[in-house]
């Protein structure tokens, strides 16, 4: 049989390029596309040391139909699993025109080129960020639904016109992945996340103050409604991220239906247990401020899993300090990320 051929939209990028390995290791054949808006080609070198063979790779932007046509075209693609968009929410607070044309455009740009030639089967890439301000934890699936800025309003709507497209035609098949915070990195330190500018993010802010590039940590309010007063999260390793897609594939290839699924650990961890489950793994110690909150932020938010535990057969198996430890390896190995070679 020969192995089923998936394109990865944004595959330069954090989440996808974990995923990409991960389907390589599981057989798959891939092809990335990604425009470098917020990557660098410097991952495709170290996919290529990684996985000992030349990553399969075309640059395009989504949005561009005559480019997604003709890649299209010229691949065999069987599924198409969708990263590429933009997704900091400050920025979409600046730019929602910019926002809902990439995110929106890029979709349903991919949706009818798959379409044209026949292929329906899609993993997307949504966020916990749908759920708003949580009613209830664990979150549940089928909890209220809500955005409170462009970037999650975005990932709202993709959804709901990925519903329309599938009612339209049962040929879709689809897989909704609600990613809650993905930290962590590839344990060999080569791939990690790699934010531009200040990091919007606490992880990559916590290891850029152990690194020694920023000089202390902005812990956003410690009077939330939570243990220690600081926000929890439930933080998931990339790498067991990756495995869900690989999962979701899977289950989709076997002609399965389409599935709305969180993809987390089901655990909570406040800003404080990160930092100290952090400085405990690195050794180094990571000064922090107590400052304001951050408007838009929730107390606490974290996943019922068990949905993707049953249908997939998935589940988030890394805790807190292996997704220290390996975030702690790409930081320090790869100080200035993918701009300079790592450190040996
Ligand atoms: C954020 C986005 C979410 C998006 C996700 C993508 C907001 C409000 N939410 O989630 O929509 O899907 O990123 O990765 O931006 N914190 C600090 N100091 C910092 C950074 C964060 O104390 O410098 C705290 C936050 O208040 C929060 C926790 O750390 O309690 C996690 O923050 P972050 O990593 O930004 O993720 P979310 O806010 O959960």
């Amino acid at each position: 049989m020969t192995a089923p051929a998936v394109l990865l939209t944004g595959a330069t990028g954090y989440i996808a390029s974990h995923t990409w390995l991960a389907l390589l290791a599981a057989g798959f054949k891939v092809l990335g596309v990604d425009n470098f808006s917020n990557s660098s080609p410097e991952v495709l070198n170290r996919l290529r040391l990684l996985s000992g063979q030349t990553p399969l790779f075309e640059q395009a932007d989504v949005c561009d139909g005559a480019a997604m046509q003709s890649l299209f075209q010229r691949h065999r693609i069987d599924a198409a699993v969708h990263f590429a968009a933009f997704k900091a929410v400050g920025e979409s607070n600046r730019k929602p025109l910019d926002y809902y044309a990439n995110n929106l455009g890029g979709l349903i740009t991919l949706c009818q080129t798959m379409a044209r030639h026949d292929c329906r089967a899609l993993v997307f890439s949504s966020s916990a960020t749908v759920y708003g301000k949580p009613e209830q934890l664990p979150i549940r699936e089928d909890a209220a639904l809500a955005s409170t800025n462009p970037y999650g309003a975005t990932k709202l709507m993709s959804e709901n016109i990925l519903r329309d497209v599938e009612q339209s035609d049962p040929r879709w098949t689809m897989a909704l992945l609600r990613y809650f915070n993905p930290v962590g990195a590839h344990e060999s330190g080569q791939i990690g996340e790699d934010p531009r500018g200040t990091p919007n993010n606490l992880m990559p802010y916590i290891t850029q103050v152990a690194v020694g590039q920023r000089a202390r940590l902005q812990v956003f309010g410690n009077d939330y409604d939570t243990p220690d007063g600081t926000g929890m999260r439930d933080y998931i390793h990339v790498l067991d991220l990756a495995d869900g897609h690989v999962a979701a594939l899977r289950y989709l290839l076997q002609g399965k239906r389409s599935i709305t699924a969180n993809l987390g650990t089901g655990r909570g961890h406040s800003v404080l247990d990160l930092v100290h489950a952090f400085e405990q793994a690195s050794g180094r110690s990571v000064p922090y401020d107590i400052v304001p909150r951050r408007p838009g932020d929730v107390d606490a938010c974290y996943a019922d899993p068990s949905l993707a535990q049953r249908v997939l057969g998935w589940r988030a198996g890394r805790d807190i300090h292996s997704m220290c430890v390996d975030s702690w390896r790409w930081q320090s190995m790869n100080p200035h990320g993918y701009a300079a070679p790592p450190a040996r």
